[in-house]
């Protein structure tokens, strides 16, 4: 390992899910100017084409695609052309998720399927078709977006909640059945973030005051900065011996 500069990705190949998004955005960038070859993929063709703007300002190698996370076959796709193009796959970040805040009684049995899907099966589907590549190539890292709703109740989570927790159990069986194959799987907890998955939450100053109110720290976070470095992190040299784990990237709230 490089300790003078574990950041550096020279050489990597690392694909990300849900990267047009508030977070996965910031993320893909830092990766970029970190030197890795960067795939990115998300529903928004709108937020790829501002996404791929970014990057390419940075010189390396990159490719981007439209498509629905929960289709097995579109990611299958995906990945073999990424594959076909890297030869490798070092890094995934499974950035995609999605939220539908409603009280439990209120929740529709389309709408509850849509957020587990959105959240749980698209992680499921990139970290098993990448994760056969990682295998077999005998090294890889896999780092998987979650949140404290997993681990704590918070009103109108009913779907998203549950989901999660889901993220994190399955971020723990990948690490124990491929971890002797040289791949590591963590899970990430961002804290609540100004993106658009809480466009609504953010346009209620009580509601701000309340998330606010729980991070020891203070304020809400900001994308450009809080989840990129620990991100970073968990994909370097630095983190080899991390398997399994959730790291909170939440200003302490989940110390609360
Ligand atoms: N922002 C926060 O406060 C916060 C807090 C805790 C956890 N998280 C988690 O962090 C991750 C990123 O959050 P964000 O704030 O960037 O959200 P975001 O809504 O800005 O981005 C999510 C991205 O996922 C994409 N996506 C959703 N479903 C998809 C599908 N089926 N196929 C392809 N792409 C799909 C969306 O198009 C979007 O670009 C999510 O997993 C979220 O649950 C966010």
């Amino acid at each position: 390992m490089n300790i003078n500069n574990p950041f550096d990705f020279t050489g990597k190949t690392v694909i990300l899910t849900g990267a047009a998004g508030g977070l996965g955005r910031p993320i893909t960038s830092a990766f970029a100017r970190a030197g890795a070859a960067v795939a990115v993929c998300d529903l928004s063709a709108q937020g790829l084409a501002v996404l791929a703007d970014e990057i390419k300002g940075f010189g390396g190698q990159y490719l981007t695609r439209k498509l629905d996370l929960c289709s097995q076959k579109e990611v299958e796709d995906f990945v073999k052309q990424v594959h076909e193009k890297f030869q490798k796959i070092d890094v995934l970040v499974n950035v995609v998720g999605g939220i539908l805040r409603k009280l439990a009684s209120e929740y529709r049995l389309e709408d509850w399927e849509r957020v587990v899907d959105m959240n749980l099966k698209t992680c499921w589907i990139s970290c098993q078709t990448v994760g056969k590549i990682m295998v077999h190539q005998k090294q890889g890292r896999i780092i998987n977006f979650t949140s404290n709703a997993a681990t704590h109740g918070t009103q109108n989570n009913a779907a998203y909640g549950p989901a999660k927790a889901g993220v994190i159990a399955l971020t723990k069986v990948l690490a124990v059945e491929w971890g002797p194959y040289g791949v590591s799987t963590n899970a990430l907890a961002p804290g609540f973030s100004v993106t658009p998955i809480n466009a609504d939450v953010l346009a209620n100053p009580k509601a701000i005051e309340r998330f606010a109110g729980r991070m020891p720290l203070g304020g809400q976070l900001l994308p450009d900065d809080a989840p990129v470095g620990p991100t970073l992190f968990l994909a370097s040299d630095a983190a080899r011996w991390i398997n399994g784990h959730t790291l909170y990237v939440d200003a302490g709230f989940n110390a609360t």
